[in-house]
Formats: structure tokens, sequence, C-alpha cells
């Protein structure tokens, strides 16, 4: 009797472990999987889904993913969901440029689709990761309709509770939400519209635990010129007599609406303009290929230099067009101007432009029709662009400081990171709003270590993106980074 107690144990076991198995993986749906892409000739380290969303709205709102599972152990580790900012920026640019499963490499001749490698700092190396294309009418979603942010919060929630759904198997998961730039928005008004569903228990229940940000728009007041004239002093960009004087005509807030502070502050972005804003250690490129630096940066000393090389193996990009808010813009109540008007607008008042850009060959694989085929595309879906133009969005969230404030005091826990040489969107703003929180402090400022190096000269994932990978993985573990 006991042998046979002993078979139908291991029986019961086996077959138990089977239908776990079978379910996990019969859960995800079938028809999202991705089995090949053109350009790579590799094996998938993981299962890579991409797909639709449908909100129930009217009109129905059709949300693309692309979904990664962990490398790692996708059973324990986190689900991330990834957003760039703009707003209207395709999340593709953090998938294509930073963070993504793969290293796109520029096709032989002019007009070649790019040849993709496996990107051995992928996120997707400790989490599984997703993707979005959000709000509606961004990179392949569609129908493109007016919108702002608590509609974009509202519906990106519905979007998750659905995917979630589609993808039971990772509701027990630790679920965090990071982005870059406009995401500074999208994401504290996100976890708010969560938190609140919590509330009256809407179902499936999501496993939140916090979020990240990068570079992240905030508020007015810390993240406009209060952030970049003490960013661009301490960085060595202006003179110290010339800071001087700014600091006494705008008596310490370069906020301040003055004609005189006013016209210096004019001043100060003369002197900084013609630098690559989102890493003023990088050449600036302008427009059609041409590459000429517009500044001549060997006027920096050499160590300032060596910064701005990458440990990426392929070559990194020239641009950063929806990577961060466009600096001298801030971001104000109301309708969101589109890219094109800022570029000009931008131009004509403030002598400065959105410089610095080239996203060739994103757009030479995501226009591809056998790309958009294996990527499961609908024929909907316009023609992939990495920042939706024109496009009518509202900033109708206000200043994220209650948000955070709130959430923190919900026990969230919130990584705010800055690259220090983004002059677009300073790190001495972010510096400046998390302080204003007056969150005890736990751990003193210091340096941070990746592979033995002080990496807190940290710049975006694009440009260090072993150590990008070193504190995002340390942070998610809850270990110190
Ligand atoms: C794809 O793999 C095959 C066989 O390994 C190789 O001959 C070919 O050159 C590869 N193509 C590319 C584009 O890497
Ligand atoms: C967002 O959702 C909440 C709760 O469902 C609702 O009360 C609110 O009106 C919605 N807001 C928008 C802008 O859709
Ligand atoms: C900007 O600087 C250049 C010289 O570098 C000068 O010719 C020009 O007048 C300045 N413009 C303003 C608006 O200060
Ligand atoms: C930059 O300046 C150095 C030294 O003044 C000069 O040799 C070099 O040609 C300049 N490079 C460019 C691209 O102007
Ligand atoms: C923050 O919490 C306070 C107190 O509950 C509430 O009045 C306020 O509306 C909240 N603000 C946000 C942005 O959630």
């Amino acid at each position: 009797m006991a042998f046979t107690k002993h078979v139908l144990f291991v029986f019961l076991t086996y077959w138990l472990v089977l239908q776990i198995t079978t379910s996990f993986l019969e859960a995800a749906p079938e028809a999202s999987l991705i089995k090949s892409l053109p350009g790579f000739n590799g094996t998938f380290p993981s299962k890579h889904y991409s797909g639709y969303v449908t909100l129930d709205t009217k009109p129905a709102k059709n949300l693309f993913y692309y979904f990664i599972e962990s490398e790692r152990n996708p059973t324990k580790d986190p689900v991330v969901l990834w957003l760039n900012g703009g707003p209207g920026c395709s999340s593709f640019d953090g998938f294509v440029y930073e963070h993504g499963p793969f290293n796109f490499e520029k096709g032989k001749n002019e007009g070649d689709l790019p040849i993709l490698h496996l990107n051995p700092f992928s996120w997707s190396k400790v989490s599984n990761i997703i993707y979005l294309d959000s709000p509606s009418g961004v990179g392949f979603s569609y129908p493109k309709l007016e919108t702002g942010d608590l509609q974009t919060a509202n519906d990106t929630h519905a979007f998750l509770l659905k995917w979630f759904k589609l993808y039971p198997e990772f509701q027990p998961n630790q679920f965090y939400i990071t982005g870059e730039s406009y995401a500074g928005i999208y994401i504290p008004t996100l976890i708010d519209a969560i938190d609140k569903g919590k509330e009256v228990g809407v179902k499936p229940g999501i496993n939140l635990k916090g979020y990240m940000i990068g570079n992240g728009v905030c508020d007015d007041y810390y993240d406009g010129d209060n952030a970049f004239v003490p960013f661009a002093h301490g960085m060595g960009l202006i003179s110290e007599s010339l800071y001087k004087e700014a600091y006494k005509i705008c008596r310490g807030d370069f906020e301040n609406k003055d004609r005189e502070c006013q016209l210096i502050i004019r001043e100060l972005y003369n002197v900084t303009s013609g630098l690559n804003i989102y890493n003023i250690l990088e050449p600036c490129y302008h427009g059609n290929g041409n590459s000429v630096g517009a500044k001549n940066m060997t006027g920096l000393p050499a160590s300032f230099r060596e910064l701005g090389k990458t440990n990426k193996p392929l070559p990194v990009r020239n641009r950063m067009f929806g990577r961060a808010w466009p600096y001298r813009a801030p971001v104000r109540d109301g309708l969101v101007p589109t890219w094109a008007q800022l570029t000009d607008s931008l131009k004509r008042d403030r002598n400065s432009v959105v410089p610095c850009y080239n996203d060739e060959v994103a757009t030479r694989y995501l226009t591809d029709k056998d790309v958009r085929k294996a990527l499961h595309v609908s024929p909907e879906a316009e023609e992939w662009i990495i920042c939706a133009d024109p496009f009518r969005y509202y900033h109708n969230a206000g200043s994220m400081l209650p948000y955070h404030k709130n959430l923190t005091a919900k026990g969230y826990r919130t990584l705010i990171y800055s690259g220090d040489h983004d002059m677009c969107v300073p790190f001495t703003g972010s510096e400046a709003w998390t302080a204003s929180l007056g969150l005890k402090i736990v751990d003193e400022w210091r340096s941070w270590e990746s592979d033995s190096q002080i990496a807190g000269r940290q710049v975006l994932p694009e440009y260090k993106p072993s150590e990008s990978l070193h504190f995002y993985d340390s942070w998610l573990q809850r270990n110190k980074i």
C-alpha cells in the first residue's frame, strides 16, 4: 500500500507540476508570441510578445505593447512597465536606444534594414518588462485622439487591468512603473489611479510596489530656470561673474519674471546654446546627418570628454527627441505645444533649438512592412514615428509634488534618478524638489559604485548601459545601490 501511495504521490506531484507548467505556458496569448524578427539571426533569450489591448472606450482605443519575459526568472522577477515621455513619444525609444533586448546596428548600405544583436545590458536580463505606446495615437497605438494627463492615467490603468488578465501568471509578481522625462507626469498620475482602484477593489489586483523616474518633469518652479542656472554654473558652462550677476539681478529666484532678470537669463542661454542638452559631453548633431559639433568640446578637460563615452558595443544614436522635455519650455498647465511648434518657437524666441536628432535606425526598422507584420501591428495603425505630431495633449494634473508626497506616504518605493550631465531636466531641479518633500534621510548623500567604479556620474541608460542595469537591478531587488 505504501508503495502505491508513494507512486500516487509522485504521480500527483508530476500531474500538478505539469498542470502548473502548462497553465503557465498557455496563459499568455499565443497569438502575441513573436517567433522571429527581421534582421535578427539569433535565438530569443526569453519569450517576447507584442500586440494590442483594446480599451472599452468610445471610440475604442488600441494600445500597443511589447512584452519581454525576464531572462533570469520570469516567475520571481518583477514586472516593470516602461514609458517614454513627450508627451507623444513612443516607448520604442527606450526599446531601441536604451535598455531594450537588442542593439540596432545600422544597415551596411543606405536604406538597408538594421541588424539586431542581443544587448548584454538589456533590462530584460533581470525583469519582465512591458514597453507601452501611450496614450492612444502614439507609436503603434491608435486612433489619435485629443487627451490629457488624467485621461491618460485612467487609460493606462485600464490597459494594465486588461493586460494582467491576458497574462494572469504575472499577477503575483511585484509590479513597478518606470520611465523618463514627461513620464515624470505619466507615472505619479498613473500610480494614483491604480491606488484609487485598489481602494475600491477593482480586479485583478495589481501588486504595485513603486516607481522609478529618470530626469523626470515634476514642477514648473523647480524644473525651470531655477534648475538650469545652478546647473550651468556648477558644470562650469557659465562664468562665475555672470552667475553672480544673474543671482543678484534675479534676487536668487531665476523664475523671477522681471525684465532685467529675463534679459540676463537669456544671455545665459545664449552662452550655453549649441551644446547637446541631453548630455553636455556629447557632440551635438543637426538634422540631415550633418554631424558637426556646434561647440568644439576640446575646450573641456579630457576627463570630462571621456565621461561621454559609452560601453555599448554599437554606436549610440545622436538624437534624443522624446527623451526629455526640451529646455526653456517648462511644462505649464493647459495645451502642451507640439514638437514642431516647440522647435519653431524655441528657434524664434530663445535662440535655441531641439537639437541633436536623428532617429533613422528606429525609423528605418519600425516602418518596415515585414517588421510591422512580425510585431503584429494593425494595418489601422499609422506609420511609426518617434514622437506623434501633431498631437493635442493637455497638461491638467498640475505639479507632481502633492502626488509624490501622498504616494510616498502610502509606502510606494520611489527612485528618482538623474543623469548628471543632462541639461534638459537637470539634476539640480530634481535634487531641489525631492528635498522640498521634507522626507527623512536614511542614507546620506554619497557616491555609488558599479563594477568597483564610482558610477554616480551616470548620464542616461543610453550612455551608461551597464551601470544603469546595475542600479536598476539593485533597486528592484531592494539592495543598496
Ligand atoms: C545569420 O547566420 C548565418 C549562419 O550562422 C550566417 O551565415 C549569416 O551571416 C548570419 N546573418 C547575419 C545577418 O548575421
Ligand atoms: C478617471 O477614473 C475615475 C475613476 O474611475 C473617474 O472618476 C474619473 O472621472 C476619470 N477621469 C477621467 C479624466 O477620465
Ligand atoms: C549671443 O552671443 C553672440 C556671440 O556669441 C552675440 O553675437 C549675440 O548678440 C548674443 N545674442 C544675445 C541675444 O545675447
Ligand atoms: C577643435 O579644436 C581643436 C583645437 O583647437 C582643433 O584642432 C580641431 O580641429 C577642432 N575640431 C573641430 C571639429 O572644429
Ligand atoms: C493628497 O492627499 C490629500 C489628503 O488626503 C488630498 O486632499 C489631496 O487631494 C491628494 N492629492 C493628490 C494629488 O493625490
